[in-house]
C-alpha cells in the first residue's frame, strides 16, 4: 500500500504555473486520504474557483501519484483557499498580491456607459483617465469600442501597433504621462471595418482583459460603444466586480436612454458609482454659460438611481479640439471648464474608492497569446 510520504513526494512534483512552486510548499494540498485498494483521495485548494489552469493541476497530481507503486486510483477534488491561505501565500511568496488574473494588481475597474452615442463617452473616458493620472494614480484605458474606436486618436496615438513581449503578452500603448491604452486600433488597419460580434468580439475583449500586460494599476477605465449590446455584456460576465459610470446630456431624451443602460447595469448587478452629465451648456469665453441641450437631465438620472451626480461638464471649445490634438484637455488646458468638471469628478472617484490592492479579478490564465487578434 502506497504510504502518505510517497504521495506528499509525489506531489511535491506539481508545480503552479503562475506561482513557480509546487503546491506542497505553497499549502494547497488539502487532504490525503489512502485507501486500503490503492486508492488516493486528495485535494487540492487553488487561488480561485474558476482557476483556468484547472486541467494542469488534473494532469499533474493523476500521473505524478499513479506513478506510484500499488496506486489504483486518484480521486481529485478541488477546493479554494481561503482569505487567510492566501494570506499565507502572499507572505511566502513575498508579494502583495496573488497573480489570480491578469487584473490582478488592478485596484478598479470602471466602465463607462451611455445608451445613446456620442454623448461623449470617450472624451470622458480619456479626461477622467487624464485627471487620474494628474492625481498621482497609474491609469489604463481600455477601449471596448471595437466598431468606432476612438482611445488611439484621444492619447495621440494613432497609427500605433501592439506588440506582444517576451512573456507573450500583449503591452498597452503608453500614452501622454504614462497612460496605458488598448484600443482594436492597434491590431487593425485604420479604418478597417471591425464586424466582429459574438464569439470573435467576446474573445478579442477577453484578450484585452487577460492577455494585455496592464500590470499595477489604480484604475482601469473601460470605455464602452454606445448602446447595451455584446460588449457590456461580455465585460460584466468578464468583470464582476466593475463598476459603472454613466454619461447622459442634460435633456431627457438622452436621460431616458441612458436610464435603460442603467437597468441593464443593475440586470448584470454591476455597481453603478455615478452619473456624469456631459455637454451642460456651452460656456463662451466670456464666461456666460447657455444650456443648449436643456437643463437637468443629470441630476434627475442620479437622484433616480440614487447615486451621486459626478459631474456636469459644459460643452468647450478646448475639449472638442482635444479629440484630434491628441492630448487630453485635462492635460492641455487644467484650466478649461470642461476639465475642471471632470477633475473635481476623478477626485470624487478617488475619495469613493476606499478598497485596497488585490480584488478578485478575471479568473485569467498565464497562457500564450493565442493570437486571434492580428498583431503587427
Ligand atoms: N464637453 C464637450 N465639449 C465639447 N465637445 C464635446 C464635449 N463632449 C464631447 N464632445 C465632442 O462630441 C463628439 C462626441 O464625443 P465622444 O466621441 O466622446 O462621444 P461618444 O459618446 O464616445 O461617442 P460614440 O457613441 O460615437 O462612441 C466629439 O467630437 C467630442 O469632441
Ligand atoms: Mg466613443
Amino acid at each position: 500500500m502506497p504510504t502518505r510520504d510517497q504521495v506528499y513526494t509525489a506531489l511535491g512534483s506539481v508545480i503552479d504555473p503562475e506561482l513557480h512552486k509546487d503546491i506542497v510548499t505553497l499549502g494547497m494540498v488539502r487532504n490525503v486520504e489512502i485507501h486500503a485498494n490503492g486508492v488516493i483521495d486528495v485535494t487540492v485548494a487553488l487561488t480561485t474557483a474558476g482557476c483556468p489552469i484547472r486541467d494542469h493541476f488534473q494532469n499533474g497530481v493523476n500521473s505524478a501519484i499513479r506513478a506510484i507503486d500499488g496506486v489504483t486510483g486518484v480521486n481529485l477534488t478541488f477546493d479554494v483557499l481561503s482569505d487567510q491561505e492566501k494570506q499565507a501565500l502572499r507572505g511566502k511568496l513575498g508579494r502583495a498580491t496573488l497573480p489570480e488574473g491578469a487584473l490582478a494588481e488592478v485596484a478598479h475597474v470602471i466602465c463607462v456607459g451611455s445608451g445613446k452615442g456620442g454623448v461623449g463617452k470617450s472624451s470622458v473616458t480619456a479626461n477622467l483617465a487624464a485627471a487620474l493620472s494628474r492625481a498621482g494614480k497609474s491609469v489604463g484605458v481600455m477601449d471596448a469600442d471595437v466598431w468606432g474606436y476612438s482611445q488611439p486618436r484621444m492619447f495621440g496615438l494613432s497609427g500605433g501597433r501592439a506588440h506582444a513581449n517576451a512573456a507573450r503578452k500583449i503591452e498597452p500603448l503608453v500614452g501622454p504621462e504614462g497612460i496605458k491604452v488598448v484600443s482594436i486600433g492597434f491590431f487593425v488597419e485604420e479604418e478597417a471595418a471591425v464586424v466582429w460580434r459574438g464569439p470573435m468580439l467576446h474573445k478579442a475583449l477577453q484578450q484585452f482583459l487577460e492577455d494585455v500586460e496592464w500590470g499595477r494599476l489604480d484604475y482601469l477605465l473601460i470605455d464602452l460603444p454606445p448602446g447595451t449590446g455584446d460588449v457590456s455584456m461580455t465585460l460584466a460576465q468578464l468583470l464582476p466586480q466593475a463598476k459603472f459610470i454613466i454619461v447622459t446630456t442634460p435633456q431627457a431624451v438622452a436621460q431616458t436612454v441612458a436610464r435603460r443602460s442603467a437597468e441593464m447595469a443593475t440586470k448584470l448587478e454591476l455597481e453603478i458609482c455615478g452619473v456624469i452629465e456631459n455637454m451642460s451648456g456651452f460656456t463662451n469665453p466670456e464666461g456666460v454659460s447657455y444650456p443648449i441641450f436643456g437643463e437637468g437631465g443629470g441630476r434627475l438620472l442620479a437622484e433616480d438611481l440614487d447615486v451621486p451626480l459626478l459631474a456636469q461638464v459644459p460643452l468647450t471649445l478646448a475639449l472638442r479640439e482635444q479629440s484630434d490634438g491628441g492630448l487630453p484637455v485635462v492635460f492641455s488646458a487644467p484650466e478649461d471648464a470642461a476639465a475642471v468638471a471632470l477633475t473635481s469628478a476623478a477626485k470624487r472617484l478617488i475619495a469613493m474608492d476606499t478598497a485596497v490592492l488585490p480584488m478578485a479579478s478575471v479568473a485569467a490564465p498565464a497562457k500564450p497569446v493565442g493570437m486571434s487578434l492580428p498583431m503587427a
